[in-house]
């Protein structure tokens, strides 16, 4: 019982297809981990954590315009950094700008979220920011409308 010359070279035939195949795949998982190697950034989920890194690197990214913080809407001003870096992070902004507080209240303010809400000790930045805000977001007289200032006098005839 021996295997016909045909059917052996079609075995070899096979078998060197197999190899070739084989051999495909070892060099494109080779090629594939020097890239890894070199550019980690290959691996998608791995530069899924980046973006954020190289966005603030980025001028544009606290960019102000007509004095204001384009990001946050903050107006600019000494602090304003301070302010955005500690008060943006677990609210949005306008949670802070559509105040208008004194000092004492916004140190309130600070003191409540401290104790219910998390909010770390802010060290010495703490009267940088309640500088800031009671400069920029303080209140403001809005209790009666602004007197009309009359222009012109109609001359009524009788
Ligand atoms: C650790 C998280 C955290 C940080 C950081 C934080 N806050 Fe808050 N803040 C909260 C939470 C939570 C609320 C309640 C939000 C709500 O009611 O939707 C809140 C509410 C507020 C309010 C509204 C209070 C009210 O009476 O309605 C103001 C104003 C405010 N924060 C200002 C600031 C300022 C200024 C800073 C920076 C010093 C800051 N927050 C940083 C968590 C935080």
């Amino acid at each position: 019982m021996s295997a016909s010359p045909e059917k052996f070279k079609r075995a070899v035939r096979q078998l060197q297809s197999l190899t070739l195949l084989f051999v495909a795949v070892i060099l494109l998982l080779c090629a594939f981990l020097v890239g890894v190697l070199v550019n980690p950034k290959m691996l998608r989920f791995e530069a899924s954590t980046e973006p954020y890194v190289e966005v603030e690197a980025d001028e544009e990214y606290d960019r102000i315009e007509n004095g204001i913080h384009l990001r946050t809407g903050f107006v600019e001003g000494e602090g304003l950094m301070a302010v955005v870096n500690n008060c943006t992070n677990c609210h949005s902004a306008q949670l802070v700008t559509q105040n208008r507080m004194s000092r004492k209240r916004w140190e309130a303010t600070i003191r409540w979220m401290q104790e219910t809400q998390n909010l770390w000790d802010l060290g010495t930045n703490e009267p940088l920011i309640l500088d800031y805000l009671s400069t920029y977001y303080a209140p403001q007289e809005e209790g009666r409308r602004p007197n009309l200032v009359i222009e012109e006098w109609y001359d009524l005839e009788d």
